[in-house]
């Protein structure tokens, strides 16, 4: 432990993880109080949150557990009353809510379109709109808001609701940086890229597209793609957001940070 973040409360929102091993948000939130934060985990899945915050507390650290669903604002401003009367501040948001459903325009049903909008674009701009106003009456925060390399390239997977919905979160991302940068709150973004996490092992429809539904052969064949030859896993985008989320990063705000082995560089 190093205390980076000492001191400092902060919120992952979607702390859990959808199946065994470790999750973007898991890893991220895990990562954050060995760092000294105080974390509320938050999930709408209230036993995968509580995994994450049994794990920090074997370790020692403090965590809470919230059960919301980040595209509802009632929810959510349970959420942020709930790390205020807890923890009394919040510091650190992370965004890491996200779903993914295979399919291009003309495939995709409708309201599968609404609900991955709703889940991973609408929750960011609710859990923004009612955490800023905290940060603004504490001096300033972080907010790291996890994105996808699918926000600005076609991976060959037709994903046109999750990369419209990852896209729009980039320029939300910037816009709200460049607005309250005055207010010392720094937005920022992730992009990862091909990661080996549950979420991906269980996306439907994803090892069908890639290897006939087999997942051994999904994993070979992503790692083929990156150009440093393997997936990265959900502690290289813990690391990312821990370094967005300290004073490190404190004349950041309104990036876009890959963390994809290389593979937005490639051409083909
Ligand atoms: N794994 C990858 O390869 C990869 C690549 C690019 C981007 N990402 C992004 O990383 C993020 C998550 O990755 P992860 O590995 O932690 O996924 P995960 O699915 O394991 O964890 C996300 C958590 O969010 C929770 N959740 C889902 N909908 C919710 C809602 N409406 N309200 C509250 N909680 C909700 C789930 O219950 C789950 O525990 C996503 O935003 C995803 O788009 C992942």
């Amino acid at each position: 432990m190093t205390g980076r973040l000492a001191a400092k409360s902060a919120i992952v929102v979607g702390a859990g993880s959808v199946g065994p091993g470790w999750g973007n948000g898991k890893a991220t939130a895990v990562l954050f109080a060995r760092e000294g934060a105080r974390v509320l985990c938050v999930d709408l899945n209230e036993a995968a949150a509580r995994e994450t915050a049994e794990l920090i507390a074997s370790e020692g650290g403090e965590a809470a557990v919230y059960r919301a669903d980040a595209s509802r604002a009632e929810d959510v401003q349970g959420m942020v009353s709930a790390c205020l009367d807890r923890f009394g501040r919040i510091d650190v948001l992370d965004n890491n809510v996200g779903i993914a459903e295979v399919g291009g325009v003309v495939d995709l049903a409708e309201e599968v379109w609404d609900r991955v909008l709703a889940v991973n674009l609408k929750s960011c701009f609710l859990t923004m709109k009612h955490v800023i106003p905290v940060m603004e009456r504490q001096g300033g925060g972080a907010i790291i808001n996890i994105s996808s390399i699918a926000s600005i390239r076609y991976t060959g997977i037709p994903y046109a609701s999750y990369s419209a919905s990852k896209a729009a979160m980039n320029h939300l991302t910037r816009t709200t940086a460049a607005q309250y940068a005055p207010k010392n709150i720094r937005v920022n973004a992730i992009l990862p890229g091909l990661m080996k996490t549950p979420m991906v092992e269980r996306s439907a429809g994803l090892a069908q597209s890639y290897a006939g539904g087999d997942v051994e052969a999904m994993w070979r064949a992503r790692a083929a793609q990156v150009p440093m030859g393997h997936m990265g896993d959900a502690w290289d985008v813990a690391r990312a957001a821990l370094f967005l989320a300290s004073d490190e990063a404190r004349y950041i705000t309104g990036v876009e940070l890959p963390v994809d082995g290389g593979i937005t560089l490639k051409f083909a």
